[in-house]
């Protein structure tokens, strides 16, 4: 049914542009938001700076130490968010700290930018703080001040442990280090440790990502992302393996390790006991605020994104009350549960949003037909084929709406 598989929801997601009502400003949205609204928030906080840039990433980050003020103008954004009672009101339930590399900043104002969050706005009682970070840069000596401030889940990004994969992808230190390190987490008793996994790299074997996975069960990691290598465009690795490996490997990461204890959350995550409410609120519907140079994310209809240009993030922080962002149509809101109920790995619910519902019937009965999906009561669950074209099947079915 699908020849060509789309590996990330970015490529999927592209065209919000059809929701997009006008320029908006961020402080009249602050001033007037129905605080009515109850539904739990989240917040993201982008860290743009990286101690070596890996030969398959071209994420928002660059090569550079952090610039020494960064941290405060982060607490600065923060507490210009909190004077708000409209923000104050909000009820927050996961805290993301994502990159680029978080833990490339220095300890203190890590410490401080959490202060700076339970300081000014209010969280749930089991609300998550997530720090995405690198084996290298997560020292001991960060790793305490993360437990005295109550961090809870860490999204260490591995990608292999094997030596040779992780030469091709310019990984600093050995999988040795790395098996060591997220050891060393979870003795520490942090309720959750993550990690992230590429496959389908050059010349990796099946017998390579067995070793991978045989090192994630051993650890009694509560989840794991997993994304086969994407070949992405300014990056310096070789490209990856073809279809036929990439569907192999995927099957037998979704086979083992189901036979080991973990299930999918998403299309590109499984767990044991992580919850990852970041994402999962997310895939609600929830608002972000976007915190940080290069961060991204919306709050009532106001999508927003930071500069990611240093000085043109500062002036945007000393200048809060200017702030725009781009309003979004209401529907905007349907779309983003529509394709978070696909990366959860269920057809959305909600099929008003079709513009021909018998073409959408006639593509769900091949979906049955074919095995791409399963009815279970009143919906219809992705089976392992379906979570490995998910994000094709959501570009397909998104093209399909109002
Ligand atoms: C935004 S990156 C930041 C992670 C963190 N800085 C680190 O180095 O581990 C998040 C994850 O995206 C995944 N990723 C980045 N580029 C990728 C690519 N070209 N193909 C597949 N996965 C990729 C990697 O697994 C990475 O850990
Ligand atoms: S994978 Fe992480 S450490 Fe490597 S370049 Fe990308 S953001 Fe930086």
């Amino acid at each position: 049914m699908f020849n060509s598989r789309l590996k990330t929801h970015h490529s999927a997601m592209a065209e919000g542009a059809k929701y997009l009502k006008g320029p908006g400003v961020l402080m009249d949205v602050l001033e007037q938001k129905n605080s009515t609204n109850r539904q739990p928030a989240t917040i993201y906080i982008h860290v743009p700076f990286c101690s070596k840039i890996c030969s398959f990433c071209n994420m928002r980050r660059s090569l550079q130490e952090p610039h020494s003020n960064y941290g405060d103008w982060i607490v600065e954004e923060i507490r210009n968010y909190g004077s708000y009672t409209s923000v104050k009101e909000m009820v927050f339930d996961a805290v993301y700290f994502g990159g680029g590399t978080p833990t490339t900043l220095d300890k203190e104002d890590l410490r401080k930018i959490i202060r700076a969050l339970k300081e000014c706005f209010r969280f749930t009682e089991n609300a998550e703080f997530t720090i995405e970070t690198t084996v290298s840069e997560l020292t001991e000596d960060k790793i305490a001040m993360f437990w005295e401030e109550g961090v809870n889940r860490f999204s260490v990004g591995v990608q292999t442990f094997h030596d040779e994969g992780r030469r091709q992808m310019n990984r600093i230190g050995s999988g040795r280090q790395a098996f060591e390190k997220l050891r060393y987490l979870k003795n520490a008793g942090f309720a959750t440790v993550s990690m992230d996994l590429i496959y389908n790299y050059p010349n990796q074997t099946v017998g390579d990502l067995m070793e991978d996975l045989k090192k994630i069960t051993s650890l009694e990691l509560g989840g794991f992302s997993m994304y086969s290598l994407i070949n992405m465009k300014e990056t310096k690795i070789d490209e990856a393996q073809g279809l036929k490996n990439d569907e192999e490997m995927f099957f037998r990461i979704a086979e083992t390790m189901e036979r080991s204890g973990y299930r999918f959350l998403e299309l590109t995550k499984m767990v044991r006991d992580d919850t990852y409410k970041y994402i999962m609120n997310r895939h609600y519907g929830a608002d972000t605020l976007p915190l940080g140079a290069g961060a991204g994310g919306s709050i009532c209809g106001l999508a927003m994104m930071n500069p990611i240009d240093l000085r043109e993030y500062q002036t945007s922080v000393a200048e809060f009350g200017n702030r725009k962002g781009m309003q979004m149509h209401p529907a905007y809101k349907d779309s983003v549960i529509f394709k978070g109920d696909l990366q959860r790995g269920y057809l959305p619910r909600n099929t008003a949003l079709y513009k021909d519902y018998e073409a959408y019937q006639a593509i769900l009965s091949k979906l049955l037909a074919e095995h791409y999906v399963v009815k279970e009561g009143e919906e219809y669950r992705l089976t392992h084929k379906g979570i490995f074209w998910g994000n094709t099947i959501s570009r397909e079915l998104a093209a399909m709406t109002q």
